[in-house]
């Protein structure tokens, strides 16, 4: 087979199996208190008020591949509140990838949890501050995930590398589709300055809204059962498989070691209280 043929057979396959689209309703659909998500324009704004949060979810699930959304957060008190950004496949020992921002008081600033769940288990917090003011504009949030890592991006900037360490013997999400959701509710018992302050309802409802999704991933079907040897499984098929996308090029890495001197507050790898023993991945 000549080089040029395999070259367009391959750009034929990412066509026809990745959906790249910023068109909401043919990406996702309500999940939750669809009567609190409305739509104007390109955006969706999902609503959090004394009867409800809400939610949406992607009408797929994928294996690998790059998420993003461009989110604009509850503005003023949003004490008590959590916008989330998510992954998730279904099922107990489900994996799942977090961006939870957590709401403050008017003028302090949010936080952004991120975690890892694989198998069911989670506890892998890491905790930053913004360096902007996320409910004055949108910004843009994103998970790219390959075998080799997951990276949490911040208007393309990595705010956290987590690295298949399976080598340590440390579990990694790989085995299992995700689908993509978005939801704001009331965690107000432990989100905002360790569940000290509550939300207050006077200043309900709260907004997020929502604009940009762009899905660049794998879509497997749910009937797969073969996840190894299926398209989103095998070796090199996309651009997020490739040998370079292993690791961190030079800018990338400045731009993480500046995040995490300047912004990170919490890392559960650097919680030796916390653990009997440490998590394998977070083993240098
Ligand atoms: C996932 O967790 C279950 C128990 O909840 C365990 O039986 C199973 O072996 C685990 N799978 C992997 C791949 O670690
Ligand atoms: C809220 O503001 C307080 C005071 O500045 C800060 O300690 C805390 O980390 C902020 N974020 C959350 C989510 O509590
Ligand atoms: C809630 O907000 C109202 C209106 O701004 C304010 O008067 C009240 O003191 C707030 N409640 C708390 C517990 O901060």
């Amino acid at each position: 087979m000549s080089t040029l043929f395999l070259v367009a057979l391959m750009a034929l396959a990412i066509v026809q199996n990745s959906a790249m689209s910023d068109d909401f309703n043919q990406l996702f659909q309500p999940n939750w208190a669809p009567d609190h998500i409305s739509t104007e324009g390109d955006q969706i704004k999902l609503t959090l008020d004394t009867i409800s949060g809400c939610g949406f979810e992607s009408k797929k699930k994928y294996l690998f591949g790059k998420v993003s959304m461009q989110v604009k957060l509850v503005e003023g008190d949003s004490a008590g509140t959590v916008t989330a950004l998510y992954m998730a496949s279904e099922g107990l020992n489900h994996d799942e990838l977090d961006f939870e921002f957590l709401g403050n008081v008017s003028g302090e600033p949010y936080l952004v949890q991120t975690n890892v769940y694989v198998n069911g288990t989670g506890n892998r917090e890491q905790r930053h501050t913004l360096w902007f003011d996320p409910t004055a504009a949108f910004h843009t949030y994103s998970f790219l995930w390959n075998r080799y890592s997951i990276l949490f991006l911040v208007d393309e900037v990595p705010i956290r590398v987590f690295a298949n360490k399976e080598e340590n013997g440390a579990p990694y999400p790989k085995t299992q589709a995700m689908g993509v959701q978005g939801s704001v509710w009331n965690a107000d018992d432990w989100a905002t300055q360790g569940g000290r302050v509550k939300t207050n309802w006077s200043h309900a409802p709260f907004v997020s809204t929502f604009r940009g999704f762009e899905i660049d991933a794998c879509e497997l079907s749910p009937e797969t059962d073969d996840i190894a040897s299926s398209k989103c499984g095998r070796v090199g098929e996309f651009w997020w498989d490739k040998p370079r996308m292993s690791g961190l090029n030079r800018h990338k890495s400045h731009q993480l070691k500046w995040v995490r001197r300047r912004h990170l507050v919490y890392d559960y790898c650097m919680d030796s209280g916390r653990f009997y023993e440490m998590p394998r991945e977070c083993i240098v």
